[in-house]
């Protein structure tokens, strides 16, 4: 049987335990939160749309990490979300310590297992979760590229007038304003963006991306984005659960690749059934290469300001 663990049942689980099992990804989604009757909850109600949608997966609401045991597949959504005009770095202390405290039980329980990261900061969670986990680095991976990706996809589709379908994007680097849109790895139809509009327009757009996420926090006010988070997790999950190979952009481990070592960062990945199968390293201009590694030296900070507070060894 598969099993995959959703932890957390806030916005974001909870709607990635939804598309999990409307789209039957697992035979068995296990929504894990602290807060009794939530996780229960929501289960109870995904449980009882099956019978109207159709879909066949048997959804487990708990508080007891003995219920996630022998998961094939982890995806970490808990932590507190940003609130408007916080920085995802200001969240790294308390998110900090809920990693580490799931990291324990998924060693514990499901030594195997794959992880997805979605908390926030992302590449420093998806770090700290790896270094707490001792697993091999490729079974750990963060979610925030196909998300970044799926935001400049939006936008481009809307400057150009066409359905976002057609559009193919890459945003790399850290998720935070730091991030990378590679308008150069992008294309509608086939067709690379910068022959279908005008510098000014494509920059406009990468802007747009890189505070995609505030943008949305700021519109709701309380919570920050979860249909594309939960729908870009999940892509993911199902690349990695059912072996698909794809390649998306995620945090995957860096050993060399793009110059850059020991550390988590956006790059695009082939995801399969052992996780990151590989990196896929692209022919960078010297513009794209410098902003990445301007990038990584964001993450490297905060992962020091972890290690300043006790919470990353090493
Ligand atoms: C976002 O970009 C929550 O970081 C997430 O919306």
């Amino acid at each position: 049987m598969t099993k995959v663990t959703v932890v957390g049942a806030g916005f974001v689980g909870m709607t990635c335990a939804q598309r999990l099992a409307e789209q039957e990804v697992a035979e068995e989604v296990v929504l894990i939160d602290i807060l009794e009757g939530r996780p229960q909850g929501i289960a109870l109600d995904l449980n009882q749309a099956a019978a109207v949608e159709g879909y066949q997966c048997n959804v487990v609401g708990t508080n007891d990490p003995a219920d996630t045991r022998d998961s094939e597949l982890f995806i970490m959504t808990a932590g507190l979300p940003r609130k408007p005009g916080m920085d995802r770095s200001d969240l790294l202390e308390v998110n900090g310590k809920i990693v580490n405290s799931v990291a324990d039980y998924v060693v514990e329980g499901s030594p195997n297992a794959k992880v997805i990261v979605v908390s926030n900061p992302l590449d420093t969670m998806v770090y700290l979760m790896a270094a707490r986990l001792g697993f091999e680095k490729n079974r750990v991976v963060g979610m925030a590229g196909v998300l970044d990706s799926a935001r400049m996809a939006y936008f481009l589709s809307e400057n150009h007038g066409g359905g976002v379908k057609d559009v193919r994007c890459m945003v790399l680097g850290g998720h935070g304003d730091s991030m990378v849109p590679m308008p150069n790895f992008s294309t509608i139809d086939g067709v690379s963006v910068p022959a279908l509009m005008p510098q000014s327009e494509i920059e406009a757009i990468n802007t747009r991306t890189q505070h995609g996420g505030a943008e949305i926090v700021q519109l709701l006010k309380t919570g920050s984005a979860f249909y594309a988070p939960s729908a870009a997790a999940v892509a993911m999950a199902k690349s990695i659960i059912r072996g698909e190979n794809r390649l998306l952009p995620a945090a995957a481990w860096l050993d060399g690749q793009y110059g850059l070592d020991g550390l988590y960062m956006g790059v695009p990945c082939v995801l399969g059934s052992r996780g990151v199968e590989r990196v896929v390293e692209l022919e960078l201009g010297e513009e794209e290469a410098a902003k990445l590694q301007a990038s990584a030296e964001a993450i490297r900070s905060d992962l020091q300001a972890l290690r300043d507070m006790g919470l990353l060894e090493g």
